[in-house]
């Protein structure tokens, strides 16, 4: 199909279905004037779709339900690292954006995202003065810190850049960072409402190994639990003395629990966004399928060669998919493929019990193993809806683990 077209010979009927030449299809996709000028199988693969009907609808669900809790929602920018995303939930009452790291946080901020809570703590000479440099330009940020030496050098940080940074303390609540509950981190607290330079804006309490706890009552025994240390260290701060006004907890996988527990003010899920292979099967409150949001966010491929009637294999491998669990990617409207790894370029299709036949030429959309590194991968994501690409969107904090 591309050889003919590339020599300009746009045949009747081609392969995937489309009629438009690649010089035309280059255009659009420069210019970005879609206007339903372009359907899903112009698309060059692997490339990254993002179903828009279904983003919505997950954007919408997540946004109303922690409206009726009456929680605050700062949805996790690392998931999607796209000022698009970060703006449409904005638009639909989030409060702003996390982001994992400072260069990712200064991608939204050069985008114009505001109310930004930066996830991973902030240490060394150059980070310490791009986090002052974020602060300048969005006052409102809040830098999570979970060590009394690294608290020390913000403060002399701000100081030097007479700005006053908004500072969370980060609790370990049995996943990996932040500073022991109770004691110790009301001690931090009081260490960040001593200093001048610093602002004590409240706690952050991100829960990953509940996030993923399968089975609905498990995760929601293990959450409960975690969140409780938290919650009883913000009463400790407060009455210590401290206002408290943030706990900023929660995920995906354990919004409809905390959501139900008194004292956590906000939820910063991000892969209800997208879904992928691994949260599905974490189990809902309904059976062994975790349903609550579509998935959205699906890799286009291309079959290129067809060893035999049992197999075919298609240009999307390990650099168009990531993955760091034993899950492969799931074929999307076609039953009973089984995916397994060709290499960095390509992915193999066993196809004995599919429910239909691919050819060289064919087109198979996969929704990913792992949505946040799988969507690190790619400059754009393509919205569609159907088979109409209405949009394509810049992941401008792609690649800023910094
Ligand atoms: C600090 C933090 N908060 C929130 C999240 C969002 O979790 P999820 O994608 O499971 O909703 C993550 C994800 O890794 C995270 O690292």
């Amino acid at each position: 199909m591309l050889r003919r077209t590339l020599f300009g010979l746009a045949p009747a009927v081609l392969l995937g279905g489309t009629r438009r030449p690649w010089r035309e299809v280059e255009r659009i996709l420069e210019r970005g004037d879609f206007q339903g000028r372009l359907s899903v199988d112009d698309l060059p693969t692997p490339a990254l779709l993002v179903d828009l009907d279904a983003l919505d609808a997950n954007i919408a669900k997540m946004a109303a339900h922690c409206r009726a809790k009456n929680r605050a929602l700062r949805p996790h920018g690392k998931t999607h690292k796209c000022p698009e995303i970060a703006r449409r939930l904005i638009s639909a009452g989030a409060v702003g954006a996390c982001a994992a790291k400072l260069s990712e946080a200064e991608a939204f901020a050069r985008a114009g995202i505001g109310g930004l809570l930066v996830t991973t703590a902030v240490v060394g000479q150059h980070k310490l003065e791009r986090a002052v440099r974020l602060a300048r330009l969005k006052p409102e940020t809040t830098f999570c810190v979970d060590d009394a030496g690294n608290l020390a050098d913000l403060d002399e940080a701000a100081r030097e850049a007479k700005v006053r940074l908004n500072v969370a303390v980060d609790l370990y609540v049995g996943t990996r960072t932040g500073i022991p509950a109770g004691p110790p981190a009301v001690t931090l607290a009081q260490a960040i409402a001593r200093r001048k330079n610093v602002r004590f804006t409240g706690l952050q309490a991100y829960a990953g190994h509940a996030s993923h706890r399968n089975g609905f009552e498990a995760r929601r025994e293990l959450s409960r639990g975690v969140m409780q240390t938290a919650v009883e260290t913000r009463r400790l701060i407060e009455a210590a003395g401290i206002p408290c006004p943030l706990l900023s907890c929660g995920s995906t996988g354990t919004y409809n629990i905390d959501c139900d527990i008194d004292g956590i003010t906000e939820l910063q899920p991000g892969s209800f966004l997208f879904m992928d292979v691994d949260y599905a099967r974490i189990g809902g409150q309904d059976g062994p399928v975790y349903r609550d949001f579509r998935h959205s966010l699906t890799v286009l491929t291309t079959v290129v060669s067809k060893p035999s009637a049992v197999e075919a294999v298609v240009d999307g491998g390990l650099k168009a998919f990531s993955t760091d669990k034993p899950f492969t990617p799931e074929a999307k409207g076609i039953d009973g493929i089984v995916f397994s790894w060709g290499g960095d370029e390509h992915g193999k299709l066993n196809l004995t019990k599919a429910s239909r036949t691919l050819n060289v030429g064919d087109r198979v959309e996969f929704v990913v193993p792992h949505c946040d590194p799988t969507v690190n991968l790619y400059d754009r994501m393509y919205g569609v809806r159907g088979s109409q690409v209405e949009t394509s969107w810049l992941i401008a904090a792609r690649g800023m683990s910094q």
